[in-house]
């Protein structure tokens, strides 16, 4: 039988440093041989968020152990490797170069391919490292500086039903983590803040949620949780902030999914696949939420395993694999990309004056 191809994925958009190898089974599934990352949250936390120059210094000091690493746990020879798939886009240029330009100079001394990869499609693919994924599927991309929902009708072939008109979901999260008190990475801790407090004690905006149609909102969100947070003193108030929070943002998402199901049905008549994915798909309550929203919609429910939400390079090399399989390599010269939408023909929709 024909080997099936091996991929090595670098990724390093952002601030996590990762590489990851990965082979087709003989079944079509996939078998992730390794999958080594490199979180930078020390790094970043005294100054609540990402310095990209910082980030980048860390990517370059490490991109190489990472890789090696990842060799060594596959159990494979370096030359086993049948390409080279890395992010180019979208993500802070100084970041992309470095695994980007890593990326190419593996590829060109062992004279294999080189694949340039959109770390969005990166995650729009994620599902597909543990489960079978049929085409078309409504996909809502939501991570730290995503938030959109897409009909994805084939691979390559993307048309956005709605986007956030100015913050990331997950940037909502970490903003509000940081109002309350709580360090990086907030998503996380706000999820389990939320445990504890009363979903009920602050009442909090659901912007544009009668109008823009499966578009999203939350910076009026993040106002009102900077008004409340000069307010509150105790723990339990803490708690109670991160639990109304992550209510408004379950019920803002079970809202515009449920419209966002409509328009891909528009698209789509017989579709019925939903893929949550990006960090914040990690979240279980959102989950939750939304599974039991696909339940009632006579959908089917589809996330990454919660290790493969975040940003990791096994996404890269599957999205690395079926380019290969379409014989889609990219010359050495390929540009970094930071802004690089999945939809090309979707306008920008984001800062103050955009009419919905
Ligand atoms: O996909 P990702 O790792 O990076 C980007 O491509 O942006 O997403 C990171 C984002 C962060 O904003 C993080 O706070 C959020 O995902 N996140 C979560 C959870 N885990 C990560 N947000 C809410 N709940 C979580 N459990
Ligand atoms: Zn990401």
């Amino acid at each position: 039988m024909k080997k099936k191809p091996i991929i090595l994925g670098i990724e390093t958009s952002c601030d996590e440093t990762a590489a990851s190898i990965i082979q087709e089974n003989d079944d079509g599934s996939i078998k992730i041989l390794s999958n080594t990352i490199s979180s930078q949250f020390d790094i970043h936390k005294e100054f609540g968020g990402v310095v990209p120059e910082l980030a980048a210094r860390s990517h370059a000091e490490k991109i190489d152990l990472i890789t090696k690493k990842a060799v060594l746990e596959s159990g494979l020879k370096i030359n086993n490797i049948d390409a080279i798939a890395a992010t180019a886009g979208p993500g802070l240029v100084v970041c992309l170069s470095v695994g980007l330009n890593f990326g190419k100079a593996v590829a060109a001394s062992l004279k294999k391919p080189f694949i340039a990869v959109n770390h969005l499609e990166g995650h729009a693919l994620s599902p597909k490292l543990n489960s079978k994924l049929d085409y078309p599927y409504l996909l809502l991309l939501i991570s730290g500086g995503h938030s959109q929902f897409l009909s994805v009708e084939k691979f390559g072939k993307y048309k956005r039903l709605g986007t956030t008109i100015d913050d990331a979901l997950g940037e909502a999260f970490d903003k509000t983590a940081k109002l309350i008190g709580i360090d990086l990475p907030g998503g996380p801790k706000i999820e389990k803040y939320a445990k504890f407090g009363n979903p009920n004690k602050f009442n909090l905006p659901k912007p544009i949620i009668n109008r823009g149609g499966c578009n999203l909102s939350f910076a009026g969100l993040k106002t009102a949780v900077l008004k409340i947070s000069k307010t509150i003193r105790t723990k339990k108030e803490k708690f109670d902030l991160a639990a109304s929070f992550q209510k408004t943002i379950e019920e803002i998402l079970y809202i515009k999914t449920k419209i966002a199901i409509k328009e891909f049905k528009k698209l789509n008549k017989y579709g019925n696949r939903f893929v949550v994915a990006g960090g914040v798909a990690a979240n279980e309550r959102i989950r939750k939420v939304l599974i039991d929203l696909c339940y009632e919609e006579n959908f089917k429910s589809i996330f990454p395993p919660l290790n493969l939400c975040g940003d990791n390079a096994a996404m890269i090399a599957m999205v690395g694999l079926e380019k290969f399989k379409l014989k889609q390599f990219n010359d050495l010269d390929h540009p970094v990309k930071p802004r690089w939408p999945l939809d090309k023909q979707a306008a920008f929709l984001k800062g103050a004056g955009v009419q919905l």
